[in-house]
């Protein structure tokens, strides 16, 4: 893709996202002050189904933590032991999500017509997730955009991330104090400066992986 006609922006985004890379080991050293919430924000301005919002981003700066109890939890990978920043991005569990119980209705009165209006326009799609057993994967599923905004923000700031799915749940939740009968991993991002070669990108060309029309 020669991009010559696209806007400045466009252009821009098109380099960062040309050079983010899962990086593999991290140098560890405490990132700029402002880097976290910044990160943090990019999570929290992502979209999420219905506007639920339905994560819960924990973040662990301290070396100790991130090199012990979430290096073990993550099967000792090195993008996590080393990372300067580890963000697990928790999502609620199905019950979370009962179109009559607080949370939704805590969210919900946030919008014009309030809880009902929400209710009415709702109920009907979380019937069908229920119905398919798909409540806890539609949950996890809002995680990676989160992540992926998050991953995207850490290239704009000049810093390389690793997305990380390869967790035990349960450990992790045990690591960082929080409620597995609540909560879900969504997904783990781990940010820091890169102390590796920075790899080349291996992708398929345009035309054998989209299809237009
Ligand atoms: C959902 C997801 C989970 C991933 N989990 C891991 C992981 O646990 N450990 C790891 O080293 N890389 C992980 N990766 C990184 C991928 O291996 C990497 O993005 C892919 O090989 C493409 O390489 P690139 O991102 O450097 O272009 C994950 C990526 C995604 C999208």
């Amino acid at each position: 893709m020669s991009g010559a006609s696209l806007p400045e922006g466009a252009l821009a985004f098109l380099e960062l996202m040309r050079r983010r890379y899962a990086c593999k080991r991290f140098d560890g050293r405490p990132l700029e002050p402002g880097l976290e919430d910044y990160l943090l924000e990019c999570g929290r301005l992502s979209p999420s189904s219905f506007g639920l919002e339905p994560w819960l981003f924990r973040s662990v700066s301290d070396r100790a933590r991130i090199g012990g109890p979430l290096y073990e939890a993550c099967f000792r990978q090195e993008a996590v032991g080393s990372a300067s920043l580890v963000v697990a991005i928790l999502v609620r569990r199905a019950q979370a999500y009962d179109p009559d119980g607080d949370f939704v209705a805590s969210r919900a009165g946030r919008f014009p017509g309030g809880h009902p209006v929400f209710r009415a326009d709702y109920i009907g799609y979380y019937g069908f997730l229920a119905g398919e057993g798909r409540l806890e994967a539609w949950s996890r599923a809002q995680a990676y955009l989160a992540c992926a905004n998050m991953l995207s923000g850490a290239a704009a700031a000049g810093l390389d991330s690793c997305p990380i799915e390869g967790f035990d749940e349960a450990a992790l939740l045990a690591a960082l104090g929080e409620d597995g009968g609540q909560w879900l991993v969504g997904l783990v991002a781990a940010f820091g400066r890169g102390d590796e070669e920075r790899r080349e990108k291996i992708r398929e060309s345009l035309s054998s992986i989209a299809r237009r029309g």
